[in-house]
């Protein structure tokens, strides 16, 4: 017997998402800003560069593909997308090692001069963010063939040139590495501020470079598709069916599926008496008689351990409410209003899809004072995963 945790993972879906990004990615062939969510921001006259034309897409895969499982997401999004786009160097070679040929971003770049010899065989393209990078990268006889990213601080204030670092990493390159795309990130793309201030950093920093851009997360390709011009985006959550405003705008009416589904198993079930309470510090106490459902999953499982009672859950497919405190392995669940067949082995749905009904890993995030990006990241290496 194995313990009936297990992660679905569903591929259609994912492919499904990916074709949200491009149809987004479609400069001027995106919903109008007028169905963009409405976060606020003042992006009228930014309208960047040049044509009507496509961005490119990058599927951002880091930390196993948002917990999804790199081989799995790769192999899933391989025919559709444009490149890949990860942290972790060794994944990377790893997916050289399965035959992927797709360009390979790598969002951090390098972080010793010993890694190079491996980005250079693999043909990886580093995200350079600090000048003495670039002093190293030509040190170690870069080929002139490869590409490069360089990041500017745009307001971020993580990674990235300023523009003196810009100026002189551009001096250094000049006539050894060509293949230059200029890359920032937002930081607030999905909040109030929007990314119109960052844009004009960007245009000033970048004035007078005709060189290709890299520029909108999944917030901004949703929420400004015809206000960014991207020439290679970096789509990541939407991927995996999360929204990046999820108490403005829910996944489902950013036609975004979810792709990763938590299931286990109720595997007790207790009758509590009014003032009964369940679980560690007596967190919840019952106030009439009640029935839980005691669940096979836990924090060490990566369900979230602050989730309140109240949290949202599937039982059977019907949606009901978590109760206390979340354990290492267990969690209770409200089952005084499901049908009274409901129990030992029936299905609780932590978060995804059960049948027709969806319980959308934003709203357990969002009970639990997270994003749905930790969810899926925090996602145990105990819990199988599953197509
Ligand atoms: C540099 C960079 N680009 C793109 C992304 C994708 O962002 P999102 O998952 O919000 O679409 C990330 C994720 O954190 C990132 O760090």
């Amino acid at each position: 017997m194995t313990r009936p945790i297990r992660a679905t993972i569903d591929r259609a879906a994912l492919r499904h998402n990916f074709g949200v990004a491009r149809r987004h990615a479609g400069v001027g062939a995106g919903p109008s800003q007028a169905d963009a969510p409405p976060v606020g921001g003042s992006e009228s006259g930014l309208r960047a560069r040049g044509a009507i034309k496509s961005a490119r897409l990058w599927s951002v895969v880091k930390a196993n593909a948002y917990g999804h499982g790199l081989e799995r997401a790769v192999a899933a999004l391989a025919d559709v997308t444009d490149g890949f786009a990860l942290i972790e160097l060794e994944r990377a070679v790893r997916l050289r090692a399965a035959g992927l040929e797709l360009p390979i971003l790598m969002l951090e770049g390098f972080y010793a001069a010993e890694e190079l010899p491996l980005f250079i065989e693999h043909r990886l393209t580093p995200v350079l963010h600090r000048l003495d990078q670039i002093h190293t990268l030509l040190a170690a006889g870069w080929p002139a063939t490869l590409p490069v990213y360089l990041k500017l601080d745009t307001g971020m204030h993580r990674l990235g040139l300023d523009a003196a670092g810009l100026a002189a990493a551009m001096a250094a390159l000049a006539g050894k590495v060509p293949d230059i795309t200029l890359m920032t990130h937002f930081a607030d793309a999905d909040g109030p501020r929007g990314v119109a201030w960052q844009l004009e950093r960007f245009a000033t920093l970048t004035a007078g470079m005709d060189l290709p851009r890299s520029l909108s997360n999944s917030a901004a390709l949703l929420r400004f598709p015809d206000l960014v011009t991207n020439d290679w985006a970096r789509p990541g959550i939407m991927l995996y069916g999360g929204s990046p405003f999820p108490e403005l705008i829910s996944a489902a009416e950013l036609d975004l599926q979810p792709v990763m589904t938590l299931q286990s198993e109720i595997i007790a079930v207790q009758t509590l008496a009014a003032g009964d309470s369940v679980g560690y510090g007596c967190a919840f106490t019952a106030d009439r008689t009640m029935r839980i459902g005691v669940v096979a999953c836990g924090y060490a499982d990566g369900y979230p351990r602050h989730a309140p009672t109240g949290t949202p859950v599937l039982v059977d497919g019907i949606r009901t409410r978590t109760l206390g405190r979340v354990s290492m392995d267990k969690l209770c669940v409200d089952l005084t209003e499901l049908p009274a067949k409901v129990g030992v082995g029936g299905t609780a749905t932590l978060w995804g899809r059960a049948g027709e009904t969806v319980l959308p890993a934003d709203e357990v995030a969002t009970a639990a004072g997270t994003i749905s990006y930790e969810l899926f990241c925090a996602l145990a290496a105990r819990v199988s995963v599953l197509d």
